[in-house]
């Protein structure tokens, strides 16, 4: 009897101890490996230690292939996203894991690489980052429609155009922003696999932003609707790159 097998088969698993459930970055397999397990406030963590070993295990460098994992520990089995902490909250977690499971240090003593650190994001969460996402996707899209709408069924005048995108295009420039300087980089940090998406959906706010700029000099409404295109279709694909994994990490915010 294998060791994974033996732990499945215990009456109540013994903490300490997860099966991770990873898929293999070159097959897509599913990959099983037996790990200790720390919770910190809750959230699961494990170290991709490798018993001190000069190399990172195989199990993390499936994880930056791509982030979804299973986790079985004690009673319970639960899906989640699994991030690469960034160096100074990896810092922080390795000193409070050592705190639970000292042999943690005598690996990293072992080793001339940083050991990493990965924090399990469980997926059920209630409300997450990436749901208030999509709110803020429909009220910016709602938004659109009524300023293409403004002119009661006849297009809008520039005049009218240009007076009523004021309130609309700050909105638009400040989400952008907050994903270029905040989300994005933090999900940049966490979830590797996701590197290409985020470089593709920030070119895509520079050329929104283009054509905010043209708005603000629009002589007719074909501007306005090839803006609400291209919003329409960067919504789209940055709900599909990104909710899932921001659901993962953050609550939304207090409304
Ligand atoms: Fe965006
Ligand atoms: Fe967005």
């Amino acid at each position: 009897m294998n060791s994974i097998t033996a732990f499945r088969e215990q009456p109540s698993r013994r903490p300490g101890l997860a099966v991770l459930t990873t898929s293999g970055a070159k097959t897509g397999l599913p990959r099983e490996s037996l790990l200790g397990y720390v919770e910190l406030d809750g959230t699961g963590v494990v170290v991709a230690s490798a018993g001190g070993a000069a190399r990172n295990p195989d199990w993390f460098h499936n994880v930056r292939a791509d982030p979804r994992v299973t986790v079985e520990t004690g009673d319970r089995t639960y899906d989640a996203y699994a991030g690469i902490s960034p160096p100074e909250e990896r810092d922080r977690l390795f000193s409070r894991v050592v705190e639970v499971a000292p042999g943690y240090a005598s690996y990293q003593e072992m080793t001339t690489r940083v050991i990493p650190v990965v924090v399990l994001h469980r997926l059920d969460r209630v409300k997450g980052m990436g749901d208030w996402l999509v709110e803020v996707h429909r009220w910016l899209r709602a938004e659109l429609v009524s300023l293409r709408e403004s002119g009661g069924g006849a297009p809008p005048s520039p005049p009218d155009l240009r007076a009523h995108c004021a309130g609309f295009c700050t909105a638009l420039t400040r989400h952008h922003q907050g994903e270029d300087t905040v989300a994005f980089p933090m999900l940049a940090d966490r979830f590797p696999s996701l590197a290409d998406d985020l470089a593709k959906l920030t070119e895509q706010h520079a050329t929104v932003a283009r054509i905010q700029r043209e708005l603000a000099t629009i002589v007719d409404v074909t501007e306005l609707d090839r803006l609400i295109t291209e919003l329409d279709a960067h919504f789209a694909e940055e709900e599909r790159a990104v909710k899932t994994a921001l659901n993962a990490i953050a609550d939304a915010p207090p409304s």
